[in-house]
């Protein structure tokens, strides 16, 4: 990302993508994430989903907004991608008058790991920003569409996975995969890159994991 580093040919979204098939795999497979989209998870499994999510994504987008001077920050930072209202918008209605914290070990060092990854490098954010908002513009989008079925919502209380500013995913993804591959990392930057999209997918894992945990109590 400097001119006193060599560049490569390698893009550095096809590295992201293909560095973290594996860990793509395995939270696909995850059995919260199995259970969530067969209908078998109840109204509290799923708010305490998205109250962990609501505390990654505050850390997320306030990490990613103060270092959105850093090139690669810039190249991805954008407002249109907020989750944080849609995930209010959502508790209110999967769990109307509750607390918007949760005690979730999982989803706190995920976040501490955000704070770690800024301070360490701030291009580390970028891993962060790509495995959470390239997914919910993903499977994400599918992932809306079954809840949606199964809990007949009619389109209520999934805020979440609706991007009101982004009229097609396709395009959006397309245009951030490019903006990632004209940053011109060297091979190191983007092995270190990709090292923290396993990371965050891992980390990501480890959620899910907590709320298997307590699938009996979810049971629907
Ligand atoms: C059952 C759960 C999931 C399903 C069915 C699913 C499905 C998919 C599909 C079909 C794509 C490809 C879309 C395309 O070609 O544009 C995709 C991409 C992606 N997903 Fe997932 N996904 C799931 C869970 C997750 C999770 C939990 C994460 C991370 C937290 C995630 C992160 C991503 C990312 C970062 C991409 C973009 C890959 C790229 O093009 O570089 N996905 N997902």
């Amino acid at each position: 990302m400097t001119a006193l580093h060599p560049t490569t040919d390698l893009r550095l979204s096809a590295a992201m993508r293909e560095g973290s098939r594996a860990e793509h795999q395995a939270a696909e497979d995850s059995t919260f994430m199995a259970e969530l989209l067969a209908g078998r998870v109840n109204q509290q499994g799923y708010a305490d989903y998205l109250l962990r999510l609501r505390g990654v994504y505050a850390t997320l987008e306030e990490t990613v907004r103060a270092h959105r001077a850093d090139p690669a920050v810039a190249a991805v930072h954008d407002t249109a991608l907020e989750r944080v209202d849609a995930l209010d918008d959502d508790l209110d209605h999967w769990a109307p008058g509750g607390p918007r914290a949760v005690d979730s070990p999982a989803a706190d060092a995920y976040r501490q790991r955000l704070v770690a990854a800024a301070a360490e490098w701030p291009a580390l954010l970028v891993a962060h920003h790509y495995t959470r908002y390239l997914g919910d513009l993903s499977g994400g989008q599918a992932i809306g569409r079954v809840l949606d079925r199964t809990f007949d919502l009619g389109g209520t209380g999934i805020a979440f996975y609706d991007f009101a500013q982004i009229a097609k995913p396709k395009i959006y993804k397309d245009g951030y995969r490019a903006r990632l591959d004209e940053l011109g990392t060297t091979a190191g930057e983007q092995a270190r890159i990709v090292d923290e999209v396993r990371m965050a997918f891992r980390l990501n894992q480890e959620v899910f994991a907590e709320l298997g945990e307590r699938l009996e109590a979810y049971a629907r």
